[in-house]
């Protein structure tokens, strides 16, 4: 039986501004099993980003349910929803986001600071993981040190570090060239092949047929394309 960890039922995401409503997420339906590759394709201004704030607990639904884990996510205080965030989802963005003044074993080791992971384990799992996405060599170079798909596989690492229930990616290959984007999404299909969870958003057909499913936004509707596999 596949495990369901993401549920969301007409789900509505509006938006005030004056005194003009934006229907922006206008009914959302979605369903995730743990080991899901889903891709999420969409035009610019269709609602992906504000989908992906919804889904990595950045923000909140107006109306209808969205369930992570079993946890009915609602309009809870800050400090809750970033509980939440640190502990169930990885988040890798298209520029990156490292810190440039911290290595990137430093970096890969933050998130494990805000869980409370003491030095010794911090040190031992950013070292491994950053072995495990190719960059044994490179523990000790700052972001402005590396090259672009080197710095987004610490971004990989770090979102991984946490054993995330998903990695939740938005156009993570946007910032790179073809060839290296490419080779980001050989390591997104790797992870997928161990059994990671992964939601990634982009406007890119063919960067989305590397996912397992593939669902379309359009104008604030989503609905399910093809099964690859
Ligand atoms: N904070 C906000 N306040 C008001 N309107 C917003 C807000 N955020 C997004 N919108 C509106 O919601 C719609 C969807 O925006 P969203 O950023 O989700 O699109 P997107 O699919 O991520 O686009 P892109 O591919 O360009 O990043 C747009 O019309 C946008 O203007
Ligand atoms: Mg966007």
């Amino acid at each position: 039986m596949a495990e369901r960890i993401l549920e969301m039922k007409n789900l509505v995401k509006t938006y005030v501004m004056g005194d003009e409503e934006q229907v922006v997420l206008k009914g959302i339906n979605l369903e995730i099993n743990r080991g899901d590759f889903l891709s999420v394709l969409g035009p610019s201004g269709s609602g992906k980003s504000t989908l992906m704030n919804i889904i990595g607990c950045l923000d909140v639904p107006t109306r209808g349910t969205y369930y992570l884990s079993g946890e009915l996510i609602r309009d809870l205080p800050e400090v809750s929803l970033s509980h939440i965030r640190n502990r169930e989802i990885g988040f890798i963005f298209q520029q990156f986001q490292l810190l440039p003044r911290l290595s990137a074993q430093k970096n890969v080791e933050l998130p494990l600071i805000y869980a409370g992971v003491s030095e010794k384990v911090r040190h031992q799992r950013s070292a491994h993981i950053l072995e495990r996405v190719g960059l044994a060599e490179k523990m000790k170079n700052r972001p402005n040190q590396l090259s672009g798909g080197q710095q987004q596989r610490v971004a990989i690492a770090r979102a991984l570090v946490t054993e995330p229930t998903i990695l939740l990616a938005d156009e993570p290959t946007g910032a790179l060239d073809q060839q290296t984007g490419h080779q980001i999404m050989d390591l997104f299909k790797e992870l997928h092949a161990e059994g990671k969870t992964i939601v990634m958003i982009t406007h890119d057909a063919e960067v989305a047929k590397n996912g397992s499913r593939i669902v379309r936004i359009v104008d604030g509707n989503l609905s399910e394309g093809v099964y690859n596999a």
